[in-house]
């Protein structure tokens, strides 16, 4: 028995910046992610260091024309084998595929008066391929890429300019591409500001004299994130009546060590910290424990005088979320054991088994956080991210996966026991469906796709497509809705 509905929406995801490539054709201009340099040097599980971007890097990267160590340049060449990929994923069965929208490729610098008609002429082509492969596209607006011209000149979304270039972008998204899409995102995991604010909101935290002025600069341009946010929901409902716009959060969910009210308490804050950001999209204001925050630590977050109001009427129709790992809480961190992950560093939870790059793994955490969720905000849910970043072993033109099989499984059975204690959730997008390029570590060696590329961390290889062992496994779970999670 399973208890998906009769039109959930299985599918997978993908980002434009880690799978299009063609960093430099059709008029791109140059993106955040395009500066974002693989470092083999580092530790994979050190993922603050990871994703931190200096001013010396982005000059180095602006200065190159090098695709080798700037893999996100070249990502899986999505952009010329979309027609090969869309036929495969429509063997694959899925429902929706989820992916973004290249800023750069409409407009290159963020600031033109005029989009660019390449870009939008290969977004168009993409959507209609998608549409004649009965593959409904969940749109994201804002994936980790913004124009990296608005972090050299205007410090990022610190700048109240950039809310109308953004929303520029939005308009002709809408109405150029909008005929072919239902559901949107505005900023993908808008929370993670905190964890990588370069890629997120541009903002070069060495600008800044002091931790705090950082701090005040990255709510500044939250700020403008959420406002642009809610204008984009705006001018979405206006445009396309039947149009669904999704928070999308990094659900960054916390357990207490133990039974000590203090961990209770700790794991309760960083949980509703989490929230903060959905809080606003949904309830359309700031609650209550941020504008107190804001007082105690003096930061004054510049507003005008109509946006509490836009806040207020624009609030989102669904909330979406990625979730790979669940964390670790307690007063006593410092002698325990830590692992990485996408949360920086947790406390290793004994009950759980961490993933080759520290990750912890915890399936029945998924069935916590859309419990939590849909008791707080009573909208629809959309899981738009999940999955397993693992080394494959490619041999005989496949690759054996029951690692990923079994992550699966495990984490569609907890959606589905979600589901039967009525929650209600309306679809799945895998992460990424087909292997791309890694978005912290910029490796292609750390695979999350149901198809394997032919391509390594340098960007040797064919770039040929490959079924996986899994691709037949989810293939069938599609196919059954979900019935054959419960077969042998
Ligand atoms: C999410 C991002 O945080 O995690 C994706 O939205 C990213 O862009 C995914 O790829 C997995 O992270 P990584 O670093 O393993 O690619």
């Amino acid at each position: 028995m399973s208890n998906f509905p009769k039109d959930f929406l299985w599918g997978g995801a993908i980002a434009a910046n880690q799978a299009e490539g063609a960093w430099n054709i059709g008029g791109k201009g140059l993106s955040v992610a395009d500066v974002a340099k693989y470092r083999p040097e580092l530790d994979v599980k050190d993922y603050v260091s990871q994703w931190h971007v200096t001013p010396e890097q982005i000059k180095e990267g602006m200065q190159t024309e090098d695709v080798v160590y700037w893999p996100k340049r070249r990502g899986i060449d999505f952009y010329h084998r979309y027609k090969e990929d869309l036929t495969l994923f429509k063997e694959l069965g899925i429902k929706c595929l989820r992916t973004s929208i290249a800023w750069t490729r409409i407009f290159p610098n963020g600031i033109e008066e005029e989009p660019n008609t390449e870009g939008i002429n290969f977004y168009v082509n993409l959507f209609k391929e998608m549409e004649r492969n009965e593959i409904e596209p969940v749109v994201t607006l804002s994936h980790y890429e913004m124009p990296l011209y608005l972090v050299n000149h205007y410090d990022g979304w610190v700048s109240r300019d950039v809310i109308s270039m953004f929303e520029r972008f939005v308009k002709v998204c809408v109405d150029n591409f909008g005929q072919y899409i239902n559901y949107w995102l505005t900023f993908n995991e808008i929370d993670s500001v905190f964890r990588h604010p370069f890629t997120t909101v541009g903002v070069v935290e060495e600008k800044y004299e002091s931790k705090k002025e950082a701090e005040a600069a990255i709510y500044q341009a939250l700020h403008h994130q959420f406002i642009a946010s809610s204008l984009a929901t705006k001018y979405i409902h206006e445009t396309l009546p039947n149009a669904k716009v999704g928070a999308m959060l990094t659900r960054t969910l916390a357990y207490p060590l133990n039974s000590n009210p203090e961990d209770v308490a700790l794991a309760q804050r960083h949980n509703r910290e989490n929230y903060f950001y959905s809080d606003v999209q949904v309830f359309g204001e700031y609650p209550q424990f941020m504008k107190k925050y804001f007082e105690d630590e003096k930061i004054e977050i510049k507003q005008l005088s109509g946006d509490e109001e836009i806040l207020k009427q624009h609030t989102v129709d669904f909330v979406s979320f990625s979730y790979y790992m669940s964390m670790i809480k307690t007063v006593n961190e410092k002698d325990m054991e830590k692992v990485g992950g996408n949360l920086i560093t947790s406390v290793k939870n004994p009950y759980l088994e961490t993933s080759a790059w520290g990750w912890q793994v915890d399936p029945v955490g998924l069935r916590i956080s859309l419990i939590d969720l849909y008791d707080r905000y009573h909208l629809p849910l959309f899981i738009v991210e999940n999955g397993i970043g693992s080394i494959d072993e490619f041999v005989d033109g496949t690759v054996h996966d029951d690692y990923r099989i079994d992550y699966f499984k495990q984490h569609f059975k907890e959606i589905d026991r979600a589901i039967s204690e009525g929650v209600e959730v309306i679809g799945y997008t895998s992460w990424g469906i087909i292997d791309i390029v890694s978005a912290s570590t910029s490796q292609m060696s750390k695979r999350y796709g149901f198809i394997y590329v032919d391509a390594d961390d340098l960007g040797n290889g064919s770039y040929d497509r490959y079924k996986k062992d899994s691709f037949h496994w989810y293939k069938k779970v599609i196919e059954t809705n979900g019935r054959s999670l419960y077969l042998n």
